[in-house]
């Protein structure tokens, strides 16, 4: 199991849990390396707290997404990813559709 790479996250003052503290799935984890790599800088995963874009926690728990108040699912959640709203560039030409099922699947644990 490949964990740590992606480990220090800037400026987050509470220890960052492990996959397997959060009890992932491997492609959950798989998700997570690719939410550390594109979404992290702008979203905060476990904290409400803004950063440049919305928290993302609890994206899915709602029922709409809380900025946009588009309905929060998969088909509204992958089009946000690969086509960007606003400020937020879109991912369809950087991430592969495996990356982004498995970007999907980590968002639905948040
Ligand atoms: C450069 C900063 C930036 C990056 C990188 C980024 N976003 Fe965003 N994101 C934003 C901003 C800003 C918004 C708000 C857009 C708006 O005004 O509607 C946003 C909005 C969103 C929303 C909708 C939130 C809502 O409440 O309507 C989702 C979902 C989202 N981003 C997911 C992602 C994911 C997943 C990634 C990684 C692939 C990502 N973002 C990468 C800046 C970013």
């Amino acid at each position: 199991m490949v964990i740590g790479l992606l480990a220090l996250s800037a400026c987050t003052p509470e220890r960052r849990k492990s996959d397997a503290e959060l009890g992932l799935t491997p492609q959950q984890s798989a998700g997570r390396k690719v939410y550390d790599a594109y979404c992290d800088r702008c979203h905060e995963p476990y904290t409400s707290r803004g950063k440049q874009g919305p928290s993302l926690e609890g994206t899915f728990k709602r029922s709409f997404l809380p900025l946009s108040g588009l309905p929060a699912n998969d088909d509204r959640v992958v089009e946000i990813i690969k086509f960007g709203r606003s400020k937020m560039p879109g991912y369809g030409q950087v991430l592969s559709q495996q990356q982004i099922e498995d970007l999907l699947v980590y968002l639905h644990t948040l």
